[in-house]
């Protein structure tokens, strides 16, 4: 009788174990010790850089077919916005030669890159810029001609500005890098950058 009321019980607790779903912060857990294990730490690149922010986490939750309400993209959009910050002397627009360069380099933040460099922004490879490119991603839009069409004009320099720093500021979870976010750029190649989009003799608007 004794032996049958372990087994039982062995049993009920088996069951009671596979019964329990485990949680999302679980299997988020659980999911990071598995990716944290099959990477090893190299040079700059950490391990931490697996480690989401708040507003990767909130973007993962809303993938896959997980359609994110739209009070929640309203309000991701107005924290992001307001993480931004302008430069002290107030100018936005820097020089767009040295911006051509940041936007057509990939270089940065790999093992094998030297940290102190300063690191490329890679718009070719999701935006055609210019007439003159031999080949560009198209994951973004094309910025051919960008302030040609908007304008040149400081609303639109300043939403340059602010969707090169932080993409989601307009596009909750955009595939769009930050490059603001932990100074992918420094504001002096933001400013180059922005200046590649406005300058009206930026081959961005010929
Ligand atoms: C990994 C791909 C990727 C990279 C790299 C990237 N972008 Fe984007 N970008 C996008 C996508 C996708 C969109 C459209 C969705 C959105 O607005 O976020 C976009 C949108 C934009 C827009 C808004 C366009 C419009 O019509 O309003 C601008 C401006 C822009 N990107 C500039 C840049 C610049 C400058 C760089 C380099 C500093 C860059 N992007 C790097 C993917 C990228």
């Amino acid at each position: 009788m004794k032996t049958k009321i372990i087994a039982l019980s062995a049993l009920a607790a088996l069951v009671a174990g596979c019964a329990t779903t485990p949680s999302d912060e679980e299997i988020a857990a659980r999911s990071l010790a598995v990716m944290k294990a099959g990477f090893k730490e190299r040079g700059q690149a950490k391990l931490d850089r697996l480690d989401q922010d708040n507003l990767q986490r909130t973007c993962s939750i809303y993938s896959g077919g997980n359609e994110m309400p739209k009070e929640v993209a309203a309000r991701i959009e107005k924290e992001q916005l307001a993480s931004i910050r302008y430069p002290a002397d107030g100018k936005l627009l820097g020089d767009w030669k040295a911006g051509e360069k940041i936007a057509q380099s990939g270089r940065g933040g790999q093992y094998n890159d030297n940290p102190k460099a300063p690191s490329g922004a890679n718009c070719y490879a999701c935006h055609q810029l210019t007439k003159q490119e031999v080949s560009y991603g198209t994951i973004g839009p094309s910025l051919f001609n960008f302030a040609k069409v908007r304008g040149f004009g400081p609303d639109v320099q300043k939403y340059a500005w602010n969707k090169v720093f932080n993409s989601h500021a307009y596009a909750a979870c955009s595939s769009m890098p930050r490059f603001g976010h932990r100074g992918i750029l420094t504001e002096q190649q933001i400013k180059d950058v922005v200046a590649l989009l406005m300058d009206p003799n930026s081959p961005v608007n010929k």
